[in-house]
C-alpha cells in the first residue's frame, strides 16, 4: 500500500469528489428542467379530425381544432407550463394585406375559444404577426415589389389581432414581427379594450435565422422546396449583433412587455445570458424548428442519441438564463419523464 502513497498526487481540491455517484450529482446540480417551465408550440389547420405530419419535423403535426383539444387535455395532464398557437390558414385566404388576420371567425380565434371553453386554466399564447396570412410570408405589410415591412400600418393591425385574440380568450399575446413600436401600441389597445390582464410575451430580440425554415413550412409561408429562405432581414436582427440585442429587450421592457423572449435559443445562449442579466422580468427562449429538425434528423441516422442531446439542449438553454422555454420537444419530454 506504500507503492499506492507514491502515486497520489498532493491535491487539496479533486472536484470529481462532488461527481461520484448519482445522488452527490444531484445534491450539487445548478439548473433544473421543470416540465412546467415548457411550453409547446402546435399548428392548427382547417378540418374535422385532421392530423397532418410535417415532413421536417418529425413527431409534430398539424392538428384540426377537435384534435387540438385533445392534444391539450394530454399536455394538461403532463403538467405542461402552456401552448403556444400557430394557424396554417388555406391558401384563397391568403391576401397583401393579411386580411384574414382580422376575421373574428378566422381559423386561431376559434382554436383558441374552443380552448379557452374546455380549458379555463391553459396558458394560451397567440401568436401576433401576418406571415400566416400573406402571399409573401412577410411578418407585416410588404408593398409590392419590395420586401420590407411597413411599421406603422402592421403595428395597427397587430394591435387588432391583440384585441381579437385577447377576446377570444389568450392568456398571452405574442408578438413575433419584430415591427417597432408595437409593444407599447399593444398594451395601450388592450388596456383601452379592458383586456389589462392580458400578458405580452414579446419576441424582443428575434434573430434573422436560418433556423426557421421547417416552422415556415409548417404554417405555409415559405415552402421548403421553394429554394432559399424569404428575407426578412429588414427586420429581424443581424446574427452577428449582441448589443442590439439589449436595445430590442429594453425598448419592449419600457413599452410595457410582461416577458422578453430571445430566439432563436441553442446558438443564442450568449444573448439569453446578457438579456438574463439586464432585466429584473421573466426571460423566455425559443428552441426552434430547425434546432429540432437537426436533433431529430442525425437522431433518425443513428448518428446522435435523440434524448440525451434533447435534454442536454433544454438544460443548455435554462444554464444561460431562460426561465421559460418554447420547445417542441416539450410533450416528449413530459411523457419521458412520466
Ligand atoms: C413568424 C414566426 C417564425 C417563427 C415563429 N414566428 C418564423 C419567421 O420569423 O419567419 C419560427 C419558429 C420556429 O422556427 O420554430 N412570425
Amino acid at each position: 500500500m506504500s507503492d499506492k502513497k507514491d502515486y497520489q498526487l498532493d491535491l487539496i481540491h479533486r472536484p470529481r469528489r462532488l461527481r461520484q455517484t448519482q445522488s452527490l450529482r444531484d445534491l450539487v446540480e445548478e439548473t433544473d428542467l421543470k416540465v412546467s417551465k415548457l411550453i409547446q408550440p402546435l399548428f392548427v389547420v382547417e378540418g374535422d379530425s385532421i392530423c397532418e405530419p410535417i415532413a421536417s419535423m418529425p413527431g409534430i403535426e398539424r392538428l384540426s381544432i377537435d384534435l387540438l383539444l385533445k392534444e391539450c387535455e394530454s399536455l394538461i395532464e403532463l403538467g405542461i407550463g402552456g401552448v403556444a398557437l400557430f394557424p396554417k390558414i388555406e391558401t384563397a385566404l391568403k391576401c397583401n394585406m393579411g386580411r384574414e388576420a382580422l376575421n373574428p371567425e378566422g381559423l386561431i380565434y376559434r382554436a383558441i375559444r374552443a380552448l379557452r371553453k374546455r380549458f379555463p386554466e391553459l396558458t394560451i399564447i397567440a401568436d401576433l404577426a401576418l406571415d400566416p396570412y400573406t402571399i409573401e410570408g412577410h411578418d407585416g405589410i410588404v408593398e409590392m415589389g419590395t420586401s420590407s415591412p411597413l411599421n406603422d400600418v402592421t403595428v395597427d393591425i397587430l394591435a387588432e389581432m391583440a384585441v381579437l385574440a385577447s377576446d377570444a380568450g389568450a392568456t398571452m399575446v405574442a408578438p413575433s414581427d419584430m415591427m417597432d413600436g408595437r409593444v407599447g401600441v399593444i398594451r395601450k389597445t388592450l388596456d383601452a379594450n379592458a383586456f389589462e390582464s392580458v400578458l405580452i410575451l414579446s419576441y424582443a430580440a428575434k434573430y434573422a435565422s436560418a433556423f426557421y425554415g421547417p416552422f415556415r413550412d409548417a404554417v405555409g409561408s415559405v415552402s421548403l422546396e421553394d429554394g432559399p429562405s424569404i428575407d426578412k432581414r429588414s427586420y429581424q436582427l443581424n446574427p452577428a449583433n449582441r448589443r442590439e440585442a439589449l436595445l430590442e429587450t429594453s425598448l419592449d421592457e419600457l413599452e410595457g412587455a410582461d416577458i422578453l423572449m430571445v430566439k432563436p435559443a441553442g446558438q443564442y445562449l450568449d444573448i439569453i445570458r446578457d438579456v438574463r442579466e439586464s432585466t429584473i422580468l421573466p426571460v423566455a427562449a425559443y428552441q426552434v424548428s430547425g434546432e429540432y429538425a437537426q436533433i431529430m434528423a442525425a437522431s433518425e441516422k443513428g448518428w446522435l442519441d435523440m434524448k440525451a442531446c434533447r435534454d442536454e439542449s433544454l438544460l443548455a438553454i435554462r444554464r444561460a438564463g431562460a426561465d421559460i422555454i418554447l420547445t417542441y420537444f416539450a410533450k416528449a419530454y413530459a411523457q419521458d419523464l412520466s
